[in-house]
């Protein structure tokens, strides 16, 4: 009975939309019986037996499939899976300022090979919880890394900090809590800078003078919109390299979001506690959490409960119609592949700090420190002068139609050149780039968009 209360209170605390701060004690307190139940520590990584030999990725429990044909794919890196489809690829280490090693990969040419002409480079950045293999797992018919290959493009697929590719440092260890101590700020202000920096030096040292500095495209999905938006407020001078940005799911704002993450919105200014539930360090909530934070999402879907036991599902929301269930292995392979817990949390208080978009919040003592302010400084979106198409989703939980459109109203009015919502009503986050009709309800108007951008 006592139990029985306890997840009523819960669950009508949690059904508000947005929690209210004073609510915060309630739910900390049931989340900490929650684990306090559990008698040993539950792992979250334990991947099956023999699957994933080669994948580095500490963070996936794969459930069996018995439905489900073999993949190949679900035990190959990235650059693996891409020569498996007879495509070149290359694999390139970029050191950041601050010290990271990110893995930068790259498909130079099309399947039918290269043919020595200069390609226009399209720079692929994956979401949060995501990887490079993300633009490349659904194969090449319809993974939008082969599709652009194929189209003449110079592909690169960038991993940001922390995801299965980019876990090292060149003097902390990825165990050291300093290791993960960032969040979508820095990736935007170290790691797309390096990775961008590179691409167009590489080019230059092996394709001659002739190549642009500022012909590059740059296509974000989720995470990765967010980044460049924040690279573009805070460094204008990147304007200048990138040609066009095509915002998939952009996430700025985030007053309507839909995803359990809000639920961890009212605890985002407490952000020790936040880590003993979450992870000191990398973003590894315990299962026990996962699963009923995962509630929600699989009541409203009705889905299998293996769907709402990984992470990536659980933040980003499911969608039967578009997901490719033969794909399952592979996207439960590589995903999620790791952030750290303060990204979450700057996210969470993106969301507390409703219509805001603004740089983490340490507090009043360090943010006058930082920042010279009590409250952390908005990012100014009046920097970014490139050209910015936001493609966005009926049933995104993350990027839903009125944040996506505050963000279009956010933008000077000459960056601003598209506002496309995706004609499919059930689309969500994650259907940008698994979505089985992805091709033609995403890629052909992002196709058609950068031919007039060469
Ligand atoms: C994390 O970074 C912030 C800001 O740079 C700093 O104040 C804090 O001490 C760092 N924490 C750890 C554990 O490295
Ligand atoms: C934002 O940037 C614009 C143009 O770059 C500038 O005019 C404006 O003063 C900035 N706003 C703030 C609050 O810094
Ligand atoms: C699902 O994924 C598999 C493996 O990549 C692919 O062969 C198949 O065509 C996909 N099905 C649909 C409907 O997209």
């Amino acid at each position: 009975m006592k139990q029985f209360l306890k997840f009523a209170t819960f669950m009508f605390v949690v059904t508000q939309v947005h929690v209210k701060s004073d609510t915060a004690d309630v739910v900390m307190s049931v989340l900490s019986s929650l684990l306090s139940q559990s008698r040993q520590p539950e792992k979250t990584t334990s991947a099956a037996p023999g699957i994933l030999p080669k994948v580095l990725n500490p963070l996936n429990w794969i459930p069996k499939f018995p439905d489900v044909p073999w993949n190949p794919d679900s035990e190959l890196t990235t650059p693996e899976i891409i020569t498996r489809h007879g495509y070149q690829a290359e694999t390139h280490t970029v050191q950041t300022e601050d010290g990271y090693l990110l893995n930068l990969h790259r498909i130079p040419c099309g399947r039918a090979g290269c043919d020595g002409s200069i390609r226009q480079p399209v720079f692929l950045q994956h979401g949060i919880l995501a990887s490079s293999a993300d633009w490349i797992i659904s194969g090449p018919e319809k993974g939008i890394g082969f599709i652009l290959a194929d189209l003449g493009y110079d592909v690169w697929l960038s991993n940001l900090r922390g995801n299965t590719y980019s876990r090292h440092h060149i003097s902390l260890s990825n165990n050291d809590r300093e290791f993960w101590n960032f969040s979508f700020h820095e990736m935007a202000i170290y790691d797309l800078p390096a990775s961008i920096q590179f691409i167009y030096d590489h080019r230059k040292r092996t394709m001659g003078e002739s190549v642009s500095e500022n012909d590059l495209i740059y296509v974000g999905h989720s995470m990765g919109t967010t980044a460049l938006f924040v690279m573009l407020s805070e460094m204008p001078e990147y304007n200048e390299k990138i040609k066009l940005f095509i915002a998939l799911a952009p996430v700025a704002f985030m007053t309507h979001v839909k995803s359990p993450i809000r639920f961890l919105a009212p605890f985002s200014k407490d952000i020790e506690r936040i880590m003993k539930f979450f992870g000191q360090n990398e973003f590894l909530p315990q299962n026990k959490i996962i699963k009923w934070l995962s509630k929600y999402g699989c009541e409203m879907n009705e889905v299998e409960k293996y769907i709402c036991e990984n992470t990536l599902f659980v933040i980003c929301g499911f969608d039967k119609d578009q997901y490719n269930s033969t794909l399952a292995t592979v996207i439960f392979a590589h995903s999620p592949a790791g952030t750290s817990t303060k990204t979450v949390v700057h996210y969470a208080q993106e969301i507390q700090e409703s219509g805001n978009f603004q740089n983490f919040d340490y507090g009043f003592e360090e943010n006058m420190r930082r920042y010279g302010t009590e409250k952390p400084p908005h990012y100014n979106l009046s920097n970014v002068e490139v050209p910015v198409a936001l493609f966005y989703a009926q049933n995104d939980w993350l990027a839903g139609y009125q944040d996506v459109k505050k963000l279009y109203m956010s933008l000077p009015t000459q960056s601003a050149i598209d506002f496309y919502k995706i004609p499919f009503d059930n689309f969500n986050h994650v259907d940008f780039i698994w979505g089985i009709d992805a091709p033609q309800l995403v890629y052909d108007k992002m196709l058609h968009l950068m031919r007039n951008y060469k």
